[in-house]
């Protein structure tokens, strides 16, 4: 099949997407599929007419990419590609909805306040911020709903320290997600269906060098490091993936998925969110799952578009 790698576009994570695409289709090329790799813009439409892919894989991540629109774009020019459809990204992507399906299928999920920039304004930032910390406690971490890669996100641990929290989300979107943090390993855990259900793979415990997996951790290499598998008991290893494939279905999403989870101290999982278009840079988790789980990242991609196609 003649397949079309899709990176880049305008959101905050541009370039990881970038290196993503890079990777990807280097694995495809190196599994013998026929790929181009093209940025995301204005000539997208064009790109798509001219090209006729047999296939698209979406690596846009964030805003555009994982909210579905480009999804959008592919289903009304009739293209196949891999991934979860738009209304599904639309959903997943926005952390608060996500948090509310996971919890109505059981899962855990921190308890959570998502505040619209305007509500902050209206009510002024002592009021909310009081509001907040006797409603969820401390330590809390403040999102922005609608993100990636933790751009915007603070862990904050006295009440002095929020408002600056709700500057730094709000400065990548309109809604901030004020969430309780769970002190614990965190441990991202891909899920996969080719074709015969959704599966887990090997969960990845990252573990960064400054106890915080923030942009630089994420895509600096060298300053994480990442167990795989992670240290868990058997019964905590299949809770875990239990938890990852549980979200994917309940989600509604296809073919790849990664969900981000903490254990605590007490081996509870708690889910945080799930991406539908997880990093795939040499620096990632997913890349990691799939060569702990003996497959081959290029034939898992490859296999996952010959079902795309059909
Ligand atoms: N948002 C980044 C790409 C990730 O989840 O890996
Ligand atoms: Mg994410």
């Amino acid at each position: 099949p003649r397949v079309l790698v899709l990176a880049g576009g305008l959101s905050h994570e541009r370039d990881v997407s970038l290196r993503s695409g890079r990777r990807v289709a280097e694995a495809l090329r190196d599994a013998g599929v026929e790929v181009e790799e093209r940025d995301v813009d204005a000539g997208l439409l064009p790109l798509l007419a001219g090209h006729r892919p047999d296939c698209v894989v979406p690596l846009l991540h964030g805003e555009t990419g994982e909210d579905g629109a480009l999804r959008e774009v592919l289903e009304l020019v009739g293209v196949p590609y891999l991934g979860a459809r738009p209304d599904a990204c639309r959903v997943a992507f926005d952390k608060p909805v996500a948090k509310a399906i996971a919890a109505r299928a059981g899962l855990l999920t921190p308890a959570s306040v998502a505040l619209p920039h305007e509500t902050f304004r209206e009510l002024g930032a002592a009021a909310v911020m009081d509001a907040l910390v006797a409603a969820l406690g401390l330590p809390l971490i403040v999102k922005p709903t609608r993100g990636g890669s933790a751009l915007g996100c603070s862990v904050v641990r006295s009440a002095e320290a929020l408002a600056q929290g709700m500057v730094d989300a709000f400065a990548y979107g309109t809604t901030a997600l004020v969430e309780r943090f769970i002190e614990g390993d965190e441990v991202a855990v891909a899920v996969v269906d080719t074709g015969d259900g959704p599966r887990a793979l090997p969960p990845v415990q990252i573990e960064p060098d400054g106890g915080v997996y923030d942009y630089t951790a994420r895509y600096t290499a060298g300053s994480t490091e990442f167990v795989v598998p992670a240290k868990l008991s058997d019964a905590v290893a299949a809770e875990v993936a239990r938890v990852a494939v549980t979200a994917h279905e309940a989600l509604g999403l296809r073919d790849l998925s990664r969900s981000d989870l903490i254990v605590d101290a007490d081996g509870r999982v708690w889910f945080l969110e799930v991406n539908v278009a997880p990093g795939l840079t040499e620096t990632s988790t997913v890349p990691l799952s799939v060569q702990a789980a003996g497959l081959d990242l290029g034939t898992l991609v490859a296999d996952l578009v010959t079902l795309a196609i059909d």
